[in-house]
């Protein structure tokens, strides 16, 4: 599959004036306590629901409880062999853009001391491939996995697909509604999906839903960018402001104030509303020059975006590079932007679905979610397909 890198800077500088607040416009959200046997709100006040949504499997439980403050992460659903190659999650919701986050935790919950080796896709596209052995941290103590995708059909569907004869395993999953402009989604389009690479806040700790009480109405969390600053980074320091941020929790990308509010600079700036001109060089190419207060001005929020194309290395590096003052860096975003598969035509996955409940088709016939997408997993058991219309759509040539 070809790969496409989208990558965001977001930048800084303060103002003194509070920013508008008024209410978000996008109402649905899903958190689902995969495995989970009661709706519960847990200690950020969110609340989860009790499993549901999902066509087969069984639920579990980590062996060693005591390590999560969530109960949301200890419980989890396995998918195992006998329930088929190939289960989802269906949820319906009105068509829109969402913001998809699961949590994925082994901890030995079945006894056997080997993670699994699965695949996971969304809308028909496979957006994370977990492969044995996981690192030592994510078997332990799990890992949170987030991405952007369009859904155009209804239903969110999610779906699981056995390696070999392994159990896929989900312990949370949770879909909030974002706004269809985000993420500059008029270039972007329905036909991609943007799977998050490192979400980072600058000068900060952890914190979003899920970590702290913090509010990112997209549900974003943010990570610290300590780990990822260079050897040579040494004279970056961190500030912090309670300031009010102008341009904050805007539409379309809805960045919160508190991202605005810690950032890295250098060391021996004590101002912050100096003058910062920098480049910036991202693998070595110059790509662009900021100019922050001309931008908009003082205590204000700026962000920018750029795409790499055709990466060849696994490794993104970004450098600030001083032109007027010193340059000055609150958070960054990485995303891989995915293209969506090829799905099969509308009617025909009705037309199969009606089929498997008259035939009482078997759970371990795997037939759940799009019967022929995706196009590198097998499809139904017993189904064959093929592309049509210049390769645009899947249909079913026989069964
Ligand atoms: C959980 O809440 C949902 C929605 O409010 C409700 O439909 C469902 O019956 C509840 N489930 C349990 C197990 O209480
Ligand atoms: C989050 O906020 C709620 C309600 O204000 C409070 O009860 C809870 O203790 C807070 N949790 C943390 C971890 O700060
Ligand atoms: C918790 O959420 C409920 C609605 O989901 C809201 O009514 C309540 O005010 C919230 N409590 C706190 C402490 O934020
Ligand atoms: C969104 O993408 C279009 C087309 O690539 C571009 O012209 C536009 O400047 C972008 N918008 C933003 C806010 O970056
Ligand atoms: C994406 O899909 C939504 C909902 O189906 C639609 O309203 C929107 O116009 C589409 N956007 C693009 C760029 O095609
Ligand atoms: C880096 O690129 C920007 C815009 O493309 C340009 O204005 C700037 O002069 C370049 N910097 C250097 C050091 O060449
Ligand atoms: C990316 O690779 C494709 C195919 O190898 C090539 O046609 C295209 O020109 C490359 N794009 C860039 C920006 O290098």
């Amino acid at each position: 599959m070809s790969r496409l890198f989208l990558f965001q800077l977001l930048s800084l500088l303060f103002v003194l004036f509070p920013s508008p607040s008024r209410s978000y416009p996008f109402n649905t959200a899903y958190h689902i306590d995969c495995g989970g046997q009661a709706n519960s709100t847990d200690r950020f006040n969110t609340t989860w629901l009790a499993d549901r949504f999902f066509t087969a499997g069984s639920a579990g439980l980590v062996s060693e409880p005591l390590r999560f403050t969530s109960l949301t992460e200890k419980t989890l659903r396995f998918f195992p062999i006998s329930a088929g190659k190939k289960n989802c999650y269906t949820v319906p919701v009105p068509d829109g853009r969402y913001y998809v986050r699961t949590f994925t935790v082994y901890d030995n919950y079945d006894g056997k001391s080997r993670t699994p080796s699965f695949d996971v896709s969304v809308e028909g596209t496979v957006v994370f491939s977990w492969r044995s052995p996981w690192s030592e941290d994510t078997a332990v103590y799990g890992a949170y996995s987030d991405l952007f995708t369009a859904v155009s059909d209804g239903a969110a569907d999610v779906c699981f697909y056995s390696i070999a004869t392994d159990s896929p395993v989900i312990a949370s999953l949770e879909l909030i509604q974002i706004d269809p402009a985000s993420y500059n989604s008029s270039s972007t389009g329905n036909n991609s999906i943007l799977v998050n690479y490192g979400r980072l806040s600058f000068g900060s700790e952890q914190w979003g839903p899920g970590f702290t009480n913090d509010t990112d109405l997209f549900g974003r969390t943010w990570q610290p960018d300590a780990e990822f600053r260079s050897p040579n980074s040494a004279q970056a320091k961190s500030v912090s402001t309670n300031h009010n941020i102008l341009n904050t929790d805007q539409s379309p990308n809805y960045f919160p104030m508190k991202l605005y509010q810690t950032a890295v600079t250098a060391i021996g700036d004590g101002d912050l509303e100096a003058e910062r001109v920098f480049d910036v060089v991202i693998n070595e190419k110059n790509v662009t020059r900021v100019d922050i207060y001309k931008e908009v001005g003082g205590f204000a929020a700026y962000s920018w975006h750029y795409t790499v194309k055709n990466l060849s290395s696994t490794i993104l590096s970004v450098k600030l590079v001083a032109v007027v003052g010193v340059p000055v860096i609150c958070g960054l975003e990485n995303y891989a932007i995915v293209p969506v598969d090829l799905s099969t035509v509308p009617d025909q996955v009705l037309a199969m679905r009606a089929l498997k409940e008259s035939l009482r088709v078997p759970d371990r016939m795997g037939w759940n979610g799009d019967p022929c997408a995706p196009t590198n997993w097998d499809a139904w058991e017993g189904v064959t397909c093929r592309s049509i219309k210049g390769e645009s759509a899947l249909v079913i040539s026989q069964m």
